[in-house]
Order: structure tokens, then C-alpha cells, then sequence
């Protein structure tokens, strides 16, 4: 007997919210209907999202940079249907497949000289926990430096790169000997550095809590100590790969040449989950040295053939329809649009960015009136005001957004790259109206903000 999918989804059409309440994560469920997120979305193509009610939301957060080609990208669409309907031969374990040789080729001709390995795993923190093990294992050192505020995943070895109490809070002990250096500071770096006891040294180059982005000599200077040191020097762009910045990858705007590679999210061309690292060949050679160490590292779903042919697809897409060049374009477009705001409006402190990736800085104003409703907020909880800028570009101009990261009023976009002038029109005049709302106190939007102290406040009480 068959199932058939469309009927039984059509069936429970709306049960989104009750099923997950009662079967998976309800504090998700109260938390998207407590800021009015709590839509049925039933449709989804390219940049769009559209409800029940054919309502349709430009989508600035792509699935935490998941779907940079859009969403149910044909392309990608049609290279899957090829795969299930060809019988391939998939994960046979004692044997290699073609389209993972050719999906390393393909990637390899995009990535740094020096690097010419490949490894495939199925997610973000499955490439950081093979870049830790290789390093480890290569360099037969145990520490790994990662910077504070960065963010690589949440598995245990992952999870051991992040400093966020918030994140670590009741999993440790973590794993041993990893230590946090504050971003963009060299002396930190090369006073960690300096015993030659460092396995690896794993950075974003744009960090995305946050979007930090590295000054100018950063990421060379620190690619050159970690040289002369003895470590590995890993790029962690799980986030910036793959022509969200603007650049295929972010380490091309500064001409790093990295030891690694570490990629996964957009690679999946948003259909199947993917993971990989891009190596030099020495250091895969030396994890696999002999034939009995042949599986000494991997994952059973690793190099499946539809997260290979996504992967092939996605950038065929990239490629084929200058997805890196308009990342560039329409980022910048709003980067300048957003600075030129600055003037205008006391709460809008800095916006920075490349390419999509993009952060908008609100800070303390001026004028007495709209310091004692700051105040107020920050008073309730660090970082609530920015919920005052993403929840009406949701509510009112249907644009999905994000906060950048715990206890900080910034407000990131990370969009699909293939924004078009319709979109950047509506996200420029979509902000405009809402940070200048934002400035009339009282008003609608400080209402919202008092129930947002509220609840913030009702959450500190009971924990
Ligand atoms: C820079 C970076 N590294 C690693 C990860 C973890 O990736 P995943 O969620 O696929 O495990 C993320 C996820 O947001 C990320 O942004």
C-alpha cells in the first residue's frame, strides 16, 4: 500500500502547533506564539514563504543560511528526481561512488590552492568534529583555540568551541583543552600559539553571532602564525561559504590560504543535509596512513547520493545564475540604504555586513523620552529591543529576520542570494517604517515592547 503524502498533509492541514505542543519541543511552540511567529506556512519558492491565507513573507533567515539558492530550487528539484529514478547504486560502504568523486572535484576547483581532499559528513558540527579530530590526530597536540562569541555547533566536540553560557549551561564537562581567544586580536593568538601545543585553530572569518567581521590583516596574519607555529589553520564557513559574503568563499576577500575548509548549510541546496571538509592532502593522508585505519573516521549517511547530487546542483545554480556577483550587489545595496538611515534615527546605531550577511546595530539614544524606554527594556532583558524591530517587520511588512545572537541588539539578515530589486525595495522601506515607529514613544510599538519586559520579566522570576 502506498502513501500518499499530499493527502494525509492536506488532512491535518493547521496541526503544526497542537502535534508539536504535544510530541516535540513545546517551549518552541510558546515562544513563536508568544512574538505572533505562530503561521501555518503551506507553500515555498525561492525567496517566498506563503501561508494558508496565500500571504506571502520574503524570508531573511533561510533556515539559519540553509537555502541560498531559495527555496525548492528547480534545478536542484530535477537533479534529485534523476537520482531516485535512476535505481542507483547508493552507500554500498565497500565501495566508492562516482558522485561523490565528482561533487569533491567540483568543489576542490573552487576552493584555495593547497587544498585537495575532500571529506564528506552530513552536517555543520560533523565537519568541526572531523576538523578537530584530524587535527588532533595530525598534529599529535590536543588543544584547539577557537575565538569568543563563535559559534560552530552543538555536539559535544562543537559545543566545545562556543563560549555562550547559554548553550554550555548543564552539558559539561566539555571536551578538554579547547580555549577561547578574543576575535581579531593577534597578540592573544600569538601568545596562545606559541608552546607549539596547538592542534588547530578553528575561526569563522565573518563571525555570525554577532556578524563580526575581521579587521583587513586578521585572517593572513593569523594564517601565517598558525604556519609558523605548527598549526592547523580552519576555516570554519558553514555559514559564509559559498557566495554569501559576496565572495565564493569569505577567505577569498582577504586571499587566506587555510589548512581547511569547513563547509555544510547552503551545500544542501536545502533539500538534504550535508557536511564537508576541504583539506590539505597531507593532513587526509595522514589520518588515513594505512588500510587498516581505512574507516578510522566517517558517518554511515556520509557521501549519499542525494546530498552528493544536491551538492552538484547547487553549484551549478551558484554559478549559473551569478549568485555570488547579486550576494554582492543587493548586499551592498542595503548596507548603504540601512548607513544612510543612521542620520535619521537615534536608535540605529551601525550597520555592517558583507555581501548577505548582514548585521543592523541599535543602541541608547539621545533624547530623555526614549532613554527611560530603553532603559526599560534593557532594564527586562539585554538584547529586547531588537525584537522590536524583527517582530513588526514580521507582523506588519511579512519579512522574517532574526536576532543576531543572545544579549545584543542586533538584527541580522541572512537571505537567499537571489534577492531581486522588488525584495531589497521592500526590505529598505519595510525597516525605514518600522525603526521610525520605534521612535514614536508612546506608540503601538512600545506597547509591544512593555509586553515583551513582561514576559522577560515573568521568565527571570521563574527560573
Ligand atoms: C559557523 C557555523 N559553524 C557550524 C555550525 C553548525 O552547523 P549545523 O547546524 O549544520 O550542525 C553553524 C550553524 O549555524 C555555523 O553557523
Amino acid at each position: 500500500m502506498s502513501i500518499d503524502l499530499i493527502d494525509l498533509l492536506n488532512e491535518h492541514q493547521g496541526e503544526n502547533f497542537a502535534l508539536h505542543e504535544k510530541h516535540l519541543n513545546t517551549q518552541m511552540v510558546k515562544v513563536l506564539k508568544t512574538i505572533g511567529y505562530d503561521r501555518v506556512y503551506t507553500k515555498a519558492k525561492g525567496q517566498y514563504l506563503y501561508d494558508t491565507n496565500g500571504c506571502e513573507y520574503l524570508d531573511l533567515l533561510s533556515g539559519f543560511g540553509v537555502f541560498a539558492l531559495g527555496r525548492n530550487h528547480p534545478t536542484v528539484i530535477n537533479a534529485l528526481s534523476d537520482v531516485l529514478k535512476a535505481d542507483l547504486p547508493d552507500l554500498v560502504q565497500m565501495d566508492v561512488s562516482l558522485l561523490s568523486g565528482l561533487l569533491a572535484e567540483k568543489i576542490l576547483e573552487k576552493t584555495p590552492a593547497g587544498l585537495s581532499k575532500m571529506f564528506f559528513c552530513n552536517s555543520g558540527t560533523e565537519a568541526v568534529e572531523a576538523a578537530i579530530k584530524f587535527s588532533r590526530y595530525t598534529t599529535k597536540r590536543s588543544k584547539i583555540l577557537h575565538c569568543e562569541h563563535s559559534f560552530h555547533g552543538l555536539t559535544l566536540g562543537s559545543l566545545s568551541l562556543n563560549g555562550e553560557k547559554v548553550f554550555r549551561e548543564g552539558f559539561e564537562p566539555l571536551l578538554p583543552d579547547c580555549n577561547a581567544i578574543p576575535f581579531n586580536d593577534l597578540k592573544a593568538l600569538e601568545e596562545a600559539l606559541q608552546n607549539k601545543d596547538v592542534a588547530a585553530f578553528i575561526v569563522e572569518p565573518i563571525q555570525g553571532k554577532g556578524v563580526n567581521l575581521p579587521h583587513d590583516d586578521y585572517l593572513p596574519e593569523a594564517a601565517r602564525l598558525c604556519k609558523r607555529y605548527g598549526t592547523h589553520f580552519v576555516a570554519d564557513e558553514i555559514q559564509t561559504g559559498l557566495g554569501r559574503t559576496g565572495r565564493f568563499w569569505a577567505i577569498d576577500h582577504w586571499d587566506v590560504k587555510p589548512d581547511m575548509i569547513l563547509m555544510a548549510k547552503a551545500l544542501s541546496g536545502g533539500f538534504v543535509p550535508i557536511g564537508a571538509v576541504a583539506m590539505k592532502s597531507e593532513i587526509m593522508e595522514k589520518v588515513f596512513n594505512r588500510m587498516d585505519r581505512a574507516v578510522v573516521h566517517g558517518s554511515t549517511f556520509a557521501k549519499n547520493n542525494m546530498a552528493m547530487a544536491a551538492g552538484l546542483a547547487t553549484i551549478n545554480v551558484i554559478d549559473d545564475e551569478g549568485l555570488v556577483e547579486n550576494a554582492a550587489t543587493a548586499g551592498n545595496e542595503i548596507i548603504s540604504a540601512v548607513e544612510s538611515m543612521t542620520t535619521r534615527y537615534e536608535f540605529l546605531k551601525a550597520v555592517r555586513g558583507k555581501g548577505l550577511m548582514i548585521a543592523i546595530d541599535f543602541g541608547p539614544p539621545q533624547s530623555f523620552s526614549l532613554k527611560t524606554a530603553w532603559n526599560l527594556l534593557e532594564a527586562a532583558n539585554k538584547g529586547l529591543f531588537c525584537q522590536m524591530v524583527t517582530i513588526p517587520l514580521f507582523s506588519k511588512h511579512r519579512i522574517l529576520s532574526q536576532v543576531a545572537g543572545h544579549g545584543m541588539n542586533v538584527v541580522k539578515f541572512l537571505p537567499p542570494l537571489n534577492l531581486n530589486n522588488k525584495d531589497t525595495t521592500w526590505i529598505i522601506n519595510a525597516l525605514d517604517d518600522v525603526i521610525a515607529d520605534c521612535h514614536k514613544v508612546p506608540g503601538s510599538v512600545w506597547e509591544l515592547g512593555k509586553t515583551l519586559a513582561s514576559h522577560a520579566l515573568k521568565a527571570k522570576k521563574s527560573s
